[in-house]
Order: C-alpha cells, then structure tokens, then sequence
C-alpha cells in the first residue's frame, strides 16, 4: 500500500504520513524545503521500515506539481492514497489585504491539488480504485472575519473536491473532502491558547485513517472537525 501527501513534514500532513507509515504504507511526500524531508525520510523509514520517497516542489509552481507528479509516476505505477494537503494561510480581507494574496492563495491551496489530481487521474481510472482526500477547512463552509482570500481558495477546494467525487463515484475511486477547524500546527506558532483549545494534528490524521479504512462499499464524502469548544 502506498500514498502521496503534499505538504508532509509538518502540522497536519506529517501527521497522516505518520499515522499512514505506522500503518505500514509506503509514502511519496513533497514540501518546499530539503532539509525537512531529508530528515522526515531518515525518521518514517527507521521508525517503520517503509519506502519514503521525497521530492522538494514548491507547490504555488504548475511545473514543480506537475514534476512531482511526473517523480512520483516513474516509481509507482499503482497508488493507493492522494492527500491534496499543501496549503497556506494568510488572514485578511478582500478590502484591504495585501496585492497578490489571491493569486498565492488560490495557486497553492486550489491549483496544486487540481493539476496533481489531474495528472495522477491516468492510474487511478485505471486501477479503477483508490482514495482522494482534499485538505479543505471550515473555511470553506462559511465567511467569518478576517477570512479573505484563504477562505475563497477554501471554498474553491471544496468546490474541487465536490466536482472529482460527482465525477469518480461510478469509476471506483473515493473522494473525501477534509474540513478541520483550528488545529496546532505552524500556523499558531505563537498563539495564547491553552493546549487543549485547538485540535490536534493527530485528531485529523485519524480520521483520514477511519474514512480510508472503510469497506468499498462506502465512501465519507466530508468530514468536519472543530474543537470541543468550537471555532475560534
Ligand atoms: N492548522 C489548521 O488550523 C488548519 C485548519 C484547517 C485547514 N488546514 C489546512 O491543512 C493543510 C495543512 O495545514 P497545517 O496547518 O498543517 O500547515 P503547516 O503546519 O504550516 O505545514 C504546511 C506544510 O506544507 C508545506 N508547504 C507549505 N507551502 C508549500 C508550498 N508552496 N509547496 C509545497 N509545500 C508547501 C510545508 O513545508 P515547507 O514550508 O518546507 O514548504 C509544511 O510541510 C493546509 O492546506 C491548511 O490550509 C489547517
């Protein structure tokens, strides 16, 4: 078994390749600096005994997507698993944000994930199987203050994933949209919060798990998570 994860060696996509690895599965993971998937690889391959493949891409480029999925194709000619995670945050809003915020939001968080499904698609219809998860947020369900561009690329990417589900469910391949809400990672760096406010990357990665352990008979079309205490 084997899956692909972008932006893998932290927050919440390091922790589905964790989880994924202690599973057993293979990974093939991307992310914009070396040195973390250098050391990512060393770690999962001596904790687990799996094959990590790695490739630096900087997913806001077309042709650094379309390299890793090209990287990817020339080691493994089936997949099990695609988590379209990469993605960046910026708070803002459309009035006064900063110039260009749209275009760096949409391009990472909703191109890379639409043209690396698009050129992995050949062995998923293929193979006339496999799981496709989509790292959305609860910024993709509602506007809220301060949500800007991040929030429209969000809502572009459920759009994505709701479009590849309607267009997969009679090709055997799943969809699952991820909504989470506040979660620690990188992006709170710094944040007052008492530890237990947000969720953990871990929690996420769980349910990744769960929606992908289902028989063929089921797929989780969204998953929506929020802290115990809602969203901040
Ligand atoms: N944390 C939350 O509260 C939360 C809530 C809802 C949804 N999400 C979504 O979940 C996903 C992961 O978020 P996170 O908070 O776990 O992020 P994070 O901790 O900031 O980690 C982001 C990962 O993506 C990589 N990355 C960033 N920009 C990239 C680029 N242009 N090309 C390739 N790789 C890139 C980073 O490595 P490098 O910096 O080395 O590239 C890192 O491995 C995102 O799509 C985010 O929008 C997060």
């Amino acid at each position: 078994m084997n899956i692909i994860i972008t932006g893998a060696t932290k927050g919440i996509g390091r922790a589905v390749a964790e989880h994924f690895a202690g599973q057993g599965f293979d990974l093939a993971v991307c992310a914009r600096t070396q040195a973390d998937l250098d050391a990512m690889q060393r770690e999962l391959e001596k904790a687990h005994g799996v094959k990590v493949l790695v490739k630096v891409a900087d997913f806001r480029k077309k042709q650094d997507v379309l390299d890793f999925a090209a990287f990817v194709r020339s080691h493994w000619s089936q997949i099990d698993v695609l988590v379209n995670n990469a993605g960046v945050f910026a708070p803002g809003a459309v009035h006064d944000e900063a110039e260009g915020n749209l275009e760096w939001m949409m391009e990472t968080n909703l191109y890379s994930a639409y043209h690396l499904t698009r050129a992995l698609l050949p062995i998923f219809l293929q193979q006339k199987r496999g799981h496709i998860f989509n790292m959305c947020s609860i910024a993709s369900l509602h506007a809220y203050p301060n949500g800007g561009s991040y929030s429209i690329s969000k809502f572009a990417l459920l759009g994505f994933s709701k479009n590849l589900r309607e267009e997969l469910k009679d090709k055997g391949i799943k969809v699952t949209a991820v909504l989470p809400g506040a979660t620690w990672s990188d992006s709170w760096k710094g944040a007052d919060f008492p530890a237990d406010r947000l969720m953990q990357a871990s929690d996420v990665a769980q349910a990744v798990w769960s929606a992908w352990a289902m028989s063929p008979a089921a797929v989780v079309e969204d998953i929506v998570l929020r802290p115990q205490q809602g969203d901040l």
